[in-house]
């Protein structure tokens, strides 16, 4: 009898967009607090308002093709919380992977988990481990979730086990390039993200992916995550498209889109 094919990508229903596509996306899901706060809800209320907006956006990322979707949902620093928020959230996560695997099967998405997991509660922990695990063959989108993550926390890490290979002779501290450290990171394979969101209007990283996010994209939206929708993601990419991206280099003028292409040649016409 023939194997069981992993489920496929599905099929892909990108928005028309006059420029580049995201490949990697990567959100800072800020404003649950203040989302429930504005509504005099429990800050909880906010929490879970906000798994339905990780639920569209990751359906919809996945149906428009993006390969790779990063969601910053608990950071290292987030432990300082009152314990019942933190225990709030581990509750959420954990039934979030046992109710959501379905969804992710059907839209072939693949999950991995980035940060110190170690620190998790063994319930969450085992419910993560066996997403990823059932998960492992789906062809589609990555879905990334940084829990117990900071950056600080990955680079140190990175550091340490550098270190360690160049202590066991594996590798020449002269041989250190701008590269280098990236195969230390937690998930050296993912790309850097092309797109980075962040919701709830702050203007900082707040500790996430600092390494990664060098030449990355930057959009910030003053809705809160729970409002955070298909219209709102539709709205960062179509910014997104609109963008030049230089990595520090020039744009040729054909690049910058027929008006200043010709204003070039017309220049050239006149000088010479
Ligand atoms: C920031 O809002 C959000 C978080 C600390 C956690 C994000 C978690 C979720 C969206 C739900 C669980 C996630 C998954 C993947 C199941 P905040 O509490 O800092 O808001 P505030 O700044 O307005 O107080």
């Amino acid at each position: 009898m023939a194997s069981a094919q992993p489920p496929q990508p599905p099929r892909i229903a990108r928005p028309d967009m006059p420029g580049d596509f995201p490949e990697h996306i990567a959100i800072i899901m800020d404003g649950n607090g203040r989302w429930a706060r504005r509504r005099k809800l429990p800050r909880v209320m906010g929490h879970r308002q906000g798994i339905d907006s990780v639920r569209e956006v990751t359906t919809e990322c996945a149906r428009m093709g993006v390969k790779s979707l990063t969601l910053y949902a608990f950071s290292v620093e987030n432990w300082s919380r009152p314990e019942e928020e933190t225990g709030t959230l581990m509750g959420l996560l954990e039934r979030f992977m046992v109710k959501e695997r379905q969804t992710l099967e059907d839209n072939a998405v693949r999950l991995r988990c980035i940060g110190r997991l170690d620190d998790l509660p063994a319930g969450a922990l085992a419910e993560l481990r066996r997403t990823e695990d059932m998960t492992a063959d789906n062809q589609g989108m990555v879905l990334r979730l940084a829990l117990s993550y900071g950056s600080r926390a990955e680079l140190a890490d990175a550091c340490r086990g550098l270190a360690r290979d160049v202590a066991a002779g594996k590798l020449r501290a002269e041989e250190i390039g701008d590269e280098t450290l990236r195969d230390y990171l937690y998930d050296p394979d993912t790309p850097d993200p092309d797109l980075l969101i962040r919701t709830a209007g702050e203007m900082r990283l707040s500790n996430f992916l600092l390494w990664q996010v060098s030449y990355t994209e930057l959009f910030v939206t003053d809705k809160c995550w729970p409002d955070f929708r298909r219209v709102e993601l539709l709205d960062a990419l179509r910014q997104y498209s609109g963008r030049q991206r230089r990595f520090g280099g020039l744009v040729s003028e054909a690049d910058q889109g027929p008006d200043l292409a010709a204003r070039g040649e017309r220049e050239q016409r006149a000088s010479g």
